[in-house]
């Protein structure tokens, strides 16, 4: 595991951009998959801004994601393909043919999971970009889950559903499933960025990075990864 400790939230962005560019870079058809949430969000300002100003093209890169909430209409904001289309997609030139995410057309749940899992286990992707919870979770795999899982329905944690209720006009609004990329799947991933910032992600990151390997905190099962990049501000550093 490689940790990058940077001295703030734009440092920790463009040291994260430099890493994706260099993987992305080194394979003809790239496939990566995408997390939603505010800590990916700088990196995916620098990839929009290598295109727009660098003219770095995105139209060979395989698209996936890593989580989507169930329940939300079709065309609610806080859908996370949309959140993902807004923040990325359409703002750089991939290629909508190459985009993949979670319940694209598919009403079937469990039909989705299985359609999923078939994609990320039968083609490992590439690159799985990763933010983490505050509980220690990675993709919507809350503490318990099994090392072993593969993409499945969640019950989100009440802390889980408070933490993403800034995104919603009220707490009831937020769903309370999702459907998560599993532990197993996220394992496989040939390589893994992982970005933490902000105070309140000091304490999973120091038990991701140093308490003992078990499901209690997901995230500390990337230690055994073969290559994983942990990219840290200075204050989800802070108990380091
Ligand atoms: C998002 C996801 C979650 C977030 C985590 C951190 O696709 O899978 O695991 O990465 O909840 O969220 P932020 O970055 O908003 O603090």
């Amino acid at each position: 595991m490689k940790i990058i400790l940077t001295k703030d939230y734009d440092e920790l962005s463009r040291t994260a951009f430099k890493e994706f560019d260099k993987i992305v870079k080194s394979e003809e058809k790239p496939r990566v998959g995408f997390a939603t949430g505010s800590s990916p969000l700088g990196l995916y300002k620098e990839i929009v801004n290598n295109y727009s100003t660098n003219k770095g093209s995105y139209e060979n890169v395989d698209v996936f994601n890593l989580d989507e909430y169930i329940g939300l209409p079709e065309n609610d904001k806080n859908k996370y393909s949309a959140f993902l289309k807004n923040n990325i997609f359409n703002k750089a030139d991939f290629s909508e043919e190459n985009i993949d995410l979670i319940l694209h057309n598919n009403e079937n749940i469990e039909q989705e999971c299985k359609r999923y899992h078939d994609i990320l286990i039968n083609n490992p992707l590439n690159l799985q970009i990763l933010g983490l919870g505050a509980n220690c979770h990675i993709g919507f795999n809350e503490p318990g889950t099994s090392f072993d899982s593969v993409t499945h329905i969640v019950d989100l944690k009440e802390e889980t559903r408070q933490s993403n209720a800034r995104f919603f006009d009220s707490i009831e609004e937020v769903p309370t499933q999702a459907i998560t990329v599993g532990i197993r799947e996220i394992m496989s991933a040939e390589n893994i960025i992982l970005v933490a910032s902000g105070q309140d992600k000091a304490d999973a990151v120091h038990k991701m990075l140093n308490d003992e390997i078990n499901n209690t905190c997901p995230a500390s099962i990337l230690r055994v990864h073969k290559s994983v990049t942990v990219i840290l501000d200075e204050a989800a550093a802070s108990l380091l």
